[in-house]
């Protein structure tokens, strides 16, 4: 597997880990838990508006391009991947903005949050089974390190805020939730 195929594969398992927290945190809310970790939830969906939206789909972006060129064949999977790209930022924008209104205490329909969190779940975890089960395979036999090492200087150098040796400020508190779901 090429160098950043397999760095955007590790991207996918960090962000896995997050879900799943989501999806603890969704079993509590079903449950009528008092636990819920409001803020955690807002952290998770600040994470994926720091990282995933503005680093790994955007560098996803330009490698699947390149990949069509190779397997013009996967055309209508590859504009799926790039559509949700677009809708999956827009989707957690909005998780965020109602995980924000809920810890800045603004009266929010529980079901609301519920739906909100389900949506964002189910949508992540559909897009990454979409790039593992199909489009990594076939990037990796079509694409070399040699093919990706202009993308490997432009993008390589940006840390990941929670998963990197160095944490970004205001993340330390998600990075320590992860490690402790890690148990
Ligand atoms: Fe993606
Ligand atoms: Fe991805």
């Amino acid at each position: 597997m090429p160098g950043l195929i397999d760095k955007l594969h590790r991207d996918h398992i960090n962000m896995s880990e997050l879900l799943e927290l989501i999806a603890g945190q969704l079993s509590l809310m079903q449950n009528n838990s008092a636990d819920v970790d409001y803020p955690m939830m807002r952290d998770i969906a600040r994470y994926f508006m720091s990282f995933p939206d503005t680093v790994h789909h955007p560098l996803e972006d330009e490698i699947f391009a390149l990949l069509e060129l190779k397997r013009p064949d996967l055309k209508g999977e590859l504009a799926i991947v790039r559509d949700d790209h677009r809708e999956i930022a827009e989707l957690g924008m909005e998780f965020y903005r109602l995980m924000e209104a809920v810890c800045s205490e603004h009266v929010v329909a529980r079901s609301a949050i519920v739906s909100a969190a389900e949506n964002f779940l189910a949508r992540q975890q559909g897009h990454l089974n979409l790039e593992e089960s199909e489009i990594f395979s076939a990037a990796t036999e079509a694409l070399s390190d040699d093919d990706l090492a202009a993308y490997e200087l432009e993008h390589g150098g940006k840390p990941d805020p929670i998963f990197a040796t160095e944490l970004r400020e205001g993340f330390t508190r998600l990075h320590d939730a992860v490690v402790a779901a890690r148990g």
